[in-house]
């Protein structure tokens, strides 16, 4: 099968298309021929040889979603029949024709959603609702605080918390970002190279974040801790900014605040299972009433992957970045 091989660590020109064997399906699994993927920063990392596969992923080839057409199913699959469109995560090995799953960690592809838009679903929505709902308990008219909130997993986000009755704030550090937050349900914009405990103390009249969703991390930490209400989650879920900073503890003791680190990647099969059954009672109703959709900058032919990673690491996106094989 073709794949996009991570031929030696560095920048997107070590990206390269090569033939690889075609993967297997177990029992138990089924054999998805993959029409897209989509781009994530775990994809970045991997390629620059800072964040190696798991065990049993496919170790030179990134991609951590895809959508596409059951091609083959295992002696004991019973859910999926060659030909049904699906989609979900895998641990690597996303940017290649094929991908083998468990027929449990599967969802079925909405009927009147073109399926390369699909992509965008799982990592991005998957871990904003297991950080936001699962981890958080979200509840209605919560204030939530959504770091980044124009990428991926920040614009899935807004659309769940909004979608479940929250007041949603969302930052951002660039202006053209910010006239488009509006559109996945941020009722306050924030630009977050200024200040952003003031704007959401002054919107909650004084109470402050009931739930803070950081995918940025670095120095955001402290000013969380000063937003977060008392009794409040801080989900962290990502570090671009970085991974170390500095925190006077009081606050965390004075508010009884909680802490809640969280990756999908390094989740066992069954944390996996349990994910994908709660999205699929909870949220893929959402989707098949239009309620969400996934948020996507730009679909890109897989030959485009090195122009992806660019424009990811440029911080140039709004939602996600598809990759698809061939023209749909
Ligand atoms: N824990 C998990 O299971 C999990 C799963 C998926 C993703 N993640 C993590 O979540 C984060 C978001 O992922 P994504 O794919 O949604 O990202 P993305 O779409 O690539 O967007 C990331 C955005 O972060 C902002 N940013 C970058 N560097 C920054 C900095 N130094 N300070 C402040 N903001 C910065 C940029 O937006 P602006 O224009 O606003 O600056 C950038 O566009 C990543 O760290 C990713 O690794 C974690």
């Amino acid at each position: 099968m073709r794949a996009i091989v991570i031929t030696r660590p560095g920048g997107p020109d070590v990206l390269q298309l090569r033939q690889v064997a075609d993967p297997e399906p177990g029992e138990k699994e089924i054999r998805v021929r993959v029409i897209a993927t989509a781009v994530n920063r775990a994809d970045l990392l991997q390629r620059r040889g800072q964040y190696p596969a798991p065990a049993g992923a496919l170790a030179d080839v990134p991609g951590l979603e895809y959508s596409g057409i059951v091609h083959k199913v295992g002696r004991r699959v019973c859910r999926w029949r060659v030909g049904d469109r699906v989609m979900g995560l895998v641990p690597g090995g996303g940017y290649a024709d094929f991908v083998v799953v468990h027929e449990r960690e599967v969802l079925r592809v909405p009927r009147d959603m073109p399926i390369e838009q699909a992509a965008a679903i799982p990592e991005a929505f998957f871990t904003a609702y297991d950080a936001l709902v699962t981890q958080a308990g979200l509840r209605p008219h919560d204030w939530v605080v959504i770091h980044a909130a124009a990428s991926g997993v920040g614009t899935a986000a807004a659309q769940i918390a909004s979608a479940m009755g929250a007041r949603v704030a969302g930052t951002t550090r660039s202006a053209w970002k910010l006239a488009r937050l509006g559109e996945v349900g941020v009722e306050l914009p924030i630009d977050a190279s200024l200040d952003f405990v003031v704007p959401v103390l002054e919107a909650s009249n004084g109470h402050g974040a009931d739930i803070i969703l950081d995918l940025v991390g670095g120095g955001y930490l402290g000013w969380n801790v000063q937003l977060l209400a008392k009794k409040g989650r801080l989900l962290i879920v990502g570090l671009v900014a970085g991974n170390a900073a500095q925190l006077d503890m009081r606050a965390t003791l004075s508010k009884r605040l909680r802490v809640i680190g969280t990756a999908m990647r390094s989740r066992s099969l069954d944390e996996k299972i349990a994910v994908v059954s709660a999205f699929e009672r909870d949220v893929m109703p959402l989707f098949r009433a239009g309620t969400l959709r996934p948020v996507i900058d730009r679909v890109l032919p897989m030959y485009r992957v090195r122009e992806a990673h660019h424009l990811v690491e440029r911080n140039s996106t709004f939602g996600k970045i598809v990759l698809v094989w061939d023209p749909v």
